[in-house]
């Protein structure tokens, strides 16, 4: 059989992988602890609910405008003032099946094959597949002091004639890191002034703990958003743990929305209706919702702290954000993918192999579960990789004998 080039490059979603596994394993009744998860538990809104159960009981469900209803396009020009202080049209907006699509749709309406796009590494898993899939050059750079930090500096380093566009993710998956004011600014003011692309991933962005808050980076950009190249990527999925709704959108000057409504409209038509209407009435109905699912994760990222300080020698970098902890097992062992197998395993629980992210040696944890979730997840991960554990562990009536260490 025979696969096109670009088919043949392009790797599987691990995290979705993922899923599958755990959902296999706990239908055969494995005690399965998902640590690898990237949704938030809590329900849909109740705003959202109802607005899409109103339009479903109409049934008056039809194709929509590739980029987007009305409606949706108004909450989304309302959340642009309200979390970003700019005044946008409905022009300069596009909703997608995703802010995983409004990515993609962007990517291909600006890539040439060849073309390179650069983004800070560790990075969220789709970035280098998506590049690839428009022929184009995925460039991660690793901050070279080591952080979870990039400087301006590392950027420019690899930024050459080739280079497209740029992409941010903060609050970062899977760091959790918050990039600071400055490196927005400065991020901003060097596109700006290479007439590079600039993809603002914030989809975790109202996710943030300690009182931080995430850099705009509309605030610093000089010129008008007609002759800006930033593209400001967001969605429901996470904020409003709507991932299952699939409905995300980008806010960019108005020609590059038409060139990506234009791809859209070939690819799906847009989303479902229905989904962009229950998507409208999370943005438009109460917000009380985030905040709550922020401060969950708050503790919940607090307590999976406190567990993991009980291990000697991991790396711990404490998240500002997210649901996410990327820590580094590397003294246990280097390679994250047989780590990580090896806990599935052994204890059943699933973590994401740093691999994925670029940054081998470390593991992904999520913090979207339940408390329960985190403190016997941890527990068992412990109980399998520190040679000073007791030789048995009980999960359930299950008793676990150690045969490996
Ligand atoms: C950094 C980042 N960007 C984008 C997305 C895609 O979100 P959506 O569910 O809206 O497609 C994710 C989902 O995991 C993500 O982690």
């Amino acid at each position: 059989m025979s696969f096109s080039i670009i088919g043949r490059s392009v790797a599987e979603s691990v995290t979705l992988k993922l899923n599958e596994t755990a959902a296999i394993l706990r239908a055969k009744g494995e005690p399965v602890i998902h640590l690898g998860i990237g949704e938030p538990k809590s329900k849909a809104p109740l705003d959202a609910i109802l607005a899409a159960a109103s339009l479903l009981n109409s049934g008056e469900v039809r194709y929509t405008p590739a980029d987007g209803i009305p409606a949706l396009k108004q909450a989304i020009i309302r959340y642009t003032v309200d979390h970003y202080g700019r005044l946008v049209t409905p022009e300069n907006v596009i909703a997608s099946g995703g802010a995983k699509q409004s990515i993609m749709v962007a990517l291909q309406a600006i890539l040439d094959p060849q073309d390179e796009v650069v983004f800070p590494a560790p990075y969220w898993v789709s970035y280098p597949e998506m590049v690839k899939l428009c022929g184009a050059v995925p460039v991660p750079v690793h901050p070279e002091d080591g952080t979870f930090y990039p400087r301006l500096q590392d950027i420019e380093q690899v930024c050459g004639p080739y280079t497209k566009a740029i992409i941010i993710n903060s609050p970062n998956n899977p760091t959790g890191a918050v990039y600071s004011e400055e490196f927005i600014a400065d991020i901003v003011e060097f596109t700006e002034k290479r007439g590079i692309y600039l993809i603002m991933d914030d989809i975790y962005h109202r996710l943030i703990f300690h009182g931080k808050k995430a850099a705009n980076c509309f605030k610093y950009l000089k010129g008008s958003l007609g002759d800006s190249k930033i593209i400001l990527i967001n969605g429901v999925s996470k904020q409003y743990a709507m991932t299952g709704f699939r409905i995300g959108w980008a806010v960019a000057n108005k020609k590059l929305i038409e060139v990506m409504t234009n791809i859209q409209s070939h690819q799906t038509s847009g989303p479902s209706v229905i989904l962009q209407t229950a998507a409208a009435g999370a943005i438009n109905g109460i917000q009380s919702g985030v905040e709550s699912l922020r401060t969950t994760l708050e503790n919940n990222t607090r307590v999976m702290m406190e567990q993991l300080h009980a291990f000697t020698g991991l790396r711990v970098h404490e998240p500002d954000g997210t649901f996410y902890c990327f820590v580094d097992f590397s003294v246990y062992d280097k390679n994250s993918t047989k780590l990580a197998y090896f806990l599935l395993e052994k204890v059943r629980v699933i973590t994401v192999p740093g691999i994925e992210f670029g940054l081998d040696g470390y593991l992904r944890l999520s913090t979207c579960g339940s408390i329960k979730d985190i403190t016997q997840g941890i527990e068992r991960i412990k109980w399998a990789i520190d040679p000073n554990s007791p030789n048995e562990l009980f999960i359930g009536e299950r008793k676990l004998t150690r045969d490996w260490l």
